[in-house]
């Protein structure tokens, strides 16, 4: 009996294997294989998720953005998006007043988790929370994003105590401490970190915390996990992966869906546009001929910046039910196109950290349904979240690729690609 089964075992991974190499091998043979006559530096690319730009002071990399004529950026609209989280928040408050402020002091504190300090749409959203509830300070014309560390007594100079008039009475509203959720060996939007902050956090200031937020749901759900849920602290994400919008049933507050069915849509369909020598409009703002279009507002495009950013909706107790399966397409993007006119191409993509909440369970499992529908045969590059070279390494050999879709570590780095691909 154990014999049969181990045999079994055995062929059906020979079988998998071979199915496997026969994948790959029309892949890079025949139609699928990349195009030798287009030089690398002229192959479409799409920056996605995290935009060229300094991570000092936001500028856009311009010189990346414009690599060549098929350079774009998909991401979503990080002000929207910071905006629409703050005011979920604020009118979570305004509705529950009776039960949030949990030891009846009149202060409404709040802790915040920070993905990365360096990053445009972190910085955002920590500026969106701040703006929202009242305790933004301005720097240099810009809500400062700097974390407070601990802040228990108020007198950070990042942020001031705000107020707000609910039903008559005026509470106030102070950051209590926030902290840029970093591992140790460098990796951002540490999942694991924040669970572990909210340990030390709540130790410390126990029932002076009433809200807690969090730049992601990577780091919202770890500590709504580890400390929240149980002590009925309403929490609040960003990204609407399945499992915290799921979790909303059990009292994890609300989250933003940054509409990642049409980033992924948008992530490989202007490679597939530039691939057919097509309208860059095709599929997207005009309908193709297999029917795909994407709503006009679900993006917006901006030419100057070359970017595609789709829009952010508030995800709560409300309307979560409409958004339980993070993976699933955008129903009017969902047609195959057809192979004779859209026929097989390479792809090189990398995520920048493997381990990443959002790109792994919600972003890569769309790219994945999206690229069968467009012929694009996809290799997935995974990186460590930390060492840029381990995924530039293995763009070693452009030439087998026909487009590429590129996540850095760093959104500085975009010249660690680009240099590869104009040798
Ligand atoms: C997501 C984060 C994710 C980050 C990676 C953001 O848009 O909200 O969850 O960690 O992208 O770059």
């Amino acid at each position: 009996m154990k014999k049969t089964k181990t045999l079994g075992m055995v062929l059906m991974l020979g079988a998998a294997l071979l199915l496997g190499a026969c994948g790959s091998g029309s892949g890079s043979s025949s139609s699928g294989g990349a195009d030798k006559t287009v030089a690398n530096k002229d192959k479409p690319v799409v920056w996605y998720n995290r935009q060229p730009s300094n991570s000092t002071d936001g500028k856009l990399d311009m010189a990346a953005l414009t690599f060549n004529k098929d350079t774009y950026y998909v991401g979503f609209d990080a002000n929207q998006g910071a905006k629409v989280q703050g005011e979920m928040i604020k009118s979570y408050i305004e509705k529950n007043i009776a039960t949030v402020d949990r030891n009846g002091d009149g202060t409404i504190g709040y802790v915040l988790a920070i993905g990365d300090v360096g990053h445009n749409d972190s910085i955002a959203r920590t500026r969106g929370v701040r703006a929202a509830l009242g305790t933004a300070v301005k720097k240099g014309g810009n809500v400062d994003s700097t974390p407070t560390g601990m802040n228990s007594d108020g007198k950070s100079k990042v942020v001031k105590d705000g107020s707000l008039s609910v039903g008559g009475k005026t509470y106030k509203i102070r950051e209590l401490a926030s902290q840029e959720m970093k591992n140790n060996s460098g990796a951002t939007w540490d999942a694991a970190t924040a669970g572990n902050t909210i340990g030390t956090w709540s130790s410390s200031l126990g029932k002076q915390i009433d809200i807690v937020a969090s730049n992601n749901d990577g780091m919202g759900m770890a500590m709504f996990n580890a400390w929240s849920k149980e002590n009925k602290v309403p929490t609040f994400g960003y990204d609407a992966n399945s499992d915290a919008v799921a979790a909303i049933a059990e009292g994890y507050g609300g989250t933003i869906s940054q509409h990642a069915d049409v980033q992924a849509y948008l992530t490989l369909r202007v490679l597939r546009n530039a691939l057919d020598g097509v309208k860059k409009g095709t599929g997207i703002d005009t309908k193709d001929s297999a029917g795909n279009v994407l709503a006009k507002d679900t993006y917006v495009y901006n030419e100057k910046q070359r970017s595609y950013y789709a829009m952010n909706v508030a995800v709560t107790a409300d309307n979560y039910k409409d958004f339980t399966d993070s993976t699933k397409i955008y129903a009017d993007a969902s047609h195959q196109l057809d192979k004779s006119k859209s026929p097989e191409k390479k792809v090189w993509l990398d995520i920048y950290n493997s381990s990443d909440n959002f790109l792994g369970s919600t972003y890569q499992p769309l790219l994945k349904k999206y690229a069968k529908l467009m012929n694009l045969n996809v290799e997935f590059i995974g990186g460590d979240g930390q060492t840029e070279s381990n995924i530039t390494n293995r763009l070693g050999n452009p030439s087998e690729y026909d487009a590429f879709a590129i996540n850095m570590v760093k959104t500085d780095n975009g010249s660690s690609y680009t240099s590869i691909l104009k040798q």
